[in-house]
């Protein structure tokens, strides 16, 4: 079975192509950057329906097959911001439709988990999703995913990148933090803010920027964020751990991409005889193969869903899906 999948929760419009086995056809990213200041959800969305019929095709195309060899739609039915779901949620009712082909709308936060799942070869995991907009420790319980922990403010990309913006790193700054850090060396002040199983970052972020107005080298607030953060991070995914009793760790999400967040993961597990798991790259952050990937197994555990069903929901909790497929 041929499924296509459509991402658009947020600044990347994605389409993926996978097929019953597990085999990532094609994986086609295009993500929007503003030219400048934050991500405007209707501009975001406008280039979207700008690129979402070449992005279908390119998808196709580099997965080697036409439109009519597909078997299912698949996309990304929230969370997210309003305009940019309804962008891919148009596109993939217009396709099935047009192909006369089921559809399905997928959770985001979920489709994460499972395409970790089904390309790292872990089974049962406590999932840290740490994003732009999301930052949640997930894992299953009783037929669905529980979420353990959570940012109680926003998402750990989002602050990395509002900082960046303020710092005048630009857009998209997680990298270039990364990056800033291995030069720092000074651990700064910041406040670590845990709170039973959730996180909050708005207070690093402004003491941030205090200790830049106070002239602190930018590649020590750098370093001192990602270790206040991150530890942050650390603490609440062991203790998720410690309290369902799994021995994997599965890392999803853009900031998942970091390499010293995935070294402190890295040491916690095994410290506890437990095992870390990361997905490449592209499959990591925002994208259509993951959505499509989720999809197929939906179906094929017995989900149906008429175009009536395929409403978007900006505020779609990972705990809301019935998970039909384990
Ligand atoms: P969501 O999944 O919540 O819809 P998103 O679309 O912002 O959010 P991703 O594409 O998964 O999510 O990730 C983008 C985020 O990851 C950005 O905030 C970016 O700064 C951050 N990021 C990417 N690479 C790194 C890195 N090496 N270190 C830290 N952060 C990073
Ligand atoms: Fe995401």
């Amino acid at each position: 079975m041929i499924t296509l999948g459509i991402e658009g929760t947020a600044h990347t419009l994605g389409v993926g192509v996978v097929d019953s086995e597990k085999k990532v056809l094609s994986n086609v990213i295009d993500m929007y950057r503003p030219p400048e200041g934050g991500l405007h959800p209707r501009e975001a969305a406008n280039h979207h329906s700008d690129v979402v019929a070449s992005v279908i095709c390119k998808a196709a195309e580099e997965a080697g097959i036409t439109l009519n060899d597909v078997d299912l739609i698949s996309f990304s039915m929230g969370p997210g911001l309003g305009p940019c779901l309804r962008v891919a949620a148009t596109a993939a009712r217009s396709l099935s439709s047009r192909l006369g082909i089921p559809i399905m709308g997928v959770n985001h936060c979920v489709a994460h988990i499972e395409i970790g799942n089904a390309t790292t070869g872990c089974s049962d995991p406590t999932l840290l999703y740490a994003s732009g907009g999301n930052t949640q420790v997930i894992a299953y319980s009783d037929g669905r995913y529980r979420i353990f922990g959570e940012t109680q403010d926003v998402g750990i990309g989002n602050m990395l990148d509002k900082l960046g913006r303020e710092l005048g790193l630009g857009f998209y700054a997680g990298p270039t933090i990364e990056k800033l850090a291995k030069e720092g060396d000074k651990l700064l002040d910041l406040p670590y803010s845990v709170k039973g199983m959730d996180v909050a970052f708005s207070g690093i972020m402004t003491a941030a920027l205090v200790l830049k107005k106070k002239g602190c080298r930018l590649e020590d607030i750098a370093y001192s964020i990602q270790e206040t953060s991150f530890s942050m991070l650390t603490e609440v995914t062991e203790r998720a751990m410690a309290h369902i009793g799994k021995d994997e760790v599965l890392l999803g999400g853009g900031v998942a991409q970091n390499q010293r967040l995935q070294e402190m993961i890295r040491v916690m597990a095994e410290d506890r005889g437990a095992e870390m798991f990361v997905p490449a790259r592209r499959l990591c952050i925002d994208n259509g193969a993951m959505i499509a990937w989720l999809g197929n197994i939906m179906y094929n555990s017995g989900v149906r869903m008429g175009i009536e069903d395929t409403a978007i929901i900006q505020r779609f909790r990972t705990d809301e899906v019935e998970v039909t497929w384990r």
